[in-house]
């Protein structure tokens, strides 16, 4: 959920000469993908929100959350650091200086969060493994009650009729590794590749959905290009290297996971949103391609057709240290797209002055900025449910109807206890009821999603923002750490037990 991310990267890409890179290689045997006739694109008449939608039959209704937002524990049973910890530990990095050491302490609490999930009558969870505490220091042996932990959550996931959907990396690096270049070092897509081999050979026997990265997009960019988040680099060729490094990675991990499990449904979740042109001139237009592009499938061309996106005209290879035979090896025909989906951005052509005085608006002329009609979250996004229409059908009508998970989408606002205890949110009711009538709108002209993940099960660490933006469906008192099931969490249920939308 960033829209920050890209001003940097606007600088280096775009102008010049034709990407020359090859399409299309199957880099090892797998899945192939749902396939099916792609559906008339509607993309051009204006959504307009319905109070009645039917989802279908056997739709997954869930939650997202990640391990360092909820867990806590930062150093027990033998975790070793992560970059996370590092980062929250270094003075001025998080708003109020607030860490994950404790969060919501989820790693003792998981069975009241289980049933939380019961309450609200949820059948699938998405919550992410800490790389470190399966390995310490980022290689070798899994350790044992790390995994311990994880393969009991699953056993009550499933005993509550709860399909585990797993997050391989949600950004908890082993700080050995950052040590050692992090993502910029190609070393750690094969270390990559060894930590899913040790989950899937742990887990792969109970868990059958897997999610390899979340946010490639926005990790690579807010780590290394801006460094508003772990690890903190700011440079441009280090955005590039490790832009090309976690391509690698999700083609290796992809290979890893099918070879101990074949018949593992394997995705990535995407940060996407819809690039609207600003104006209907054809600066603007292309600007949208671009936008796209370097949004929506910087981390998803590599993966499905072995390249980098067509509509950046010019791509740093060396800079990106690209090695021939290297795109066969970002190859991975993914069994799912995930999409993390909360709002639109509006592209447009940057004007001449602003490309004298801005180098990156010279070099790659496009403008990104959020859109400004609808209403805001306390975090400041646009609420715009189109969005999640438009790019659904895109996807569907881009990539022949690949089988899609909305793997993420929410919205925080500052709703606290009445004096009765109760949590009015009505806000988020309205969010989700607005995103879900257009995800039900591209499920009846032809999309196939599978299912949808509300963010958050519970109010949790917001990164960089620390504990001030809330996102749950279930309030956190981080005092206490009592969970209160807020009114969304019980419209949700309501949905989730009918699997359908209703005023
Ligand atoms: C997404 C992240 C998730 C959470 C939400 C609000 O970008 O994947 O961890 O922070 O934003």
């Amino acid at each position: 959920m960033r829209l920050t991310r890209r001003k940097f990267v606007q600088s280096i890409l775009g102008a010049g000469a034709a990407s020359g890179l090859p399409a299309a290689f199957t880099a090892c045997s797998g899945s192939s993908k749902a396939t099916a006739a792609t559906p008339a694109s509607a993309t051009a008449h204006q959504f307009d929100i319905s109070s009645e939608a039917t989802f279908p039959k056997g739709f997954f209704w869930g939650t997202a959350t990640a391990s360092y937002q909820i867990e806590g524990a930062w150093n027990e049973d033998g975790k070793g650091e992560s970059i996370w910890d590092r980062f929250a530990h270094t003075p001025g990095k998080i708003k109020n200086g607030d860490t994950g050491d404790v969060a919501c302490d989820s790693y003792h609490r998981w069975r009241e969060d289980i049933a939380l999930m019961r309450a609200m009558n949820l059948n699938s969870y998405r919550f992410s493994i800490t790389w470190p505490r399966i390995q310490p220091s980022g290689s070798g042996a899994a350790n044992s009650k790390g995994m311990d932990y994880y393969s009991s959550l699953v056993d009550a996931l499933l005993e509550a009729h709860i399909r585990p959907l797993v997050t391989l990396y949600h950004w908890d690096l082993p700080q050995t590794l950052a040590d050692a270049g992090g993502w910029t070092n190609r070393d750690t897509a094969a270390r990559f590749a060894d930590y899913v081999q040790l989950v899937a050979n742990g887990l792969g026997d109970r868990v059958s959905d897997w999610i390899l990265f979340n946010e490639p997009a926005g990790f690579v960019d807010l780590g290394y290009l801006e460094g508003t988040h772990a690890p903190g680099r700011k440079s441009l060729l280090d955005f590039l290297r490790a832009t090309h490094v976690v391509n690698l990675a999700q083609g290796a991990g992809f290979c890893a996971l099918k070879a101990v499990r074949p018949s593992a449904r394997v995705g990535t979740a995407f940060s996407m949103s819809p690039c609207e042109p600003a104006t209907n001139s054809e600066e603007d237009k292309l600007a949208a391609e671009r936008a796209h592009a370097m949004t929506n499938l910087w981390f998803l061309e590599p993966a499905l057709h072995g390249r980098y996106p067509e509509a950046l005209t010019f791509l740093p290879e060396s800079a990106m240290k690209i090695k021939s035979g290297d795109m066969e090896k970002t190859t991975a025909p993914l069994d799912f797209i995930g999409i993390n989906l909360y709002y639109r951005i509006i592209a447009s052509a940057a004007h001449a002055i602003e490309r004298v005085t801005h180098a990156q608006e010279w070099l790659f002329p496009v403008k990104m900025d959020g859109g400004q009609q609808g209403p805001k979250t306390y975090f400041g996004s646009e609420v715009w449910p189109k969005a999640l229409y438009d790019m659904v059908v895109r996807i569907t009508r881009d990539y022949n109807r690949p089988a899609i998970e909305i793997t993420e989408s929410g919205c925080s606002y500052d709703d606290n206890p009445d004096a009765s205890g109760a949590i009015h949110d009505s806000r988020r009711i309205a969010y989700h009821r607005d995103y879900l009538a257009a995800l039900a709108r591209s499920i009846a002209e032809g999309a196939d999603v599978r299912g949808y993940h509300a963010w958050s099960l519970l109010d949790n660490f917001e990164w960089a923002a620390g504990f001030s933006q809330r996102f749950g469906l279930a309030y956190v008192d981080f005092k206490t750490q009592q969970r209160t099931i807020k009114d969304s969490g019980r419209w949700y249920a309501k949905v989730a037990a009918e699997n359908r939308l209703s005023s």
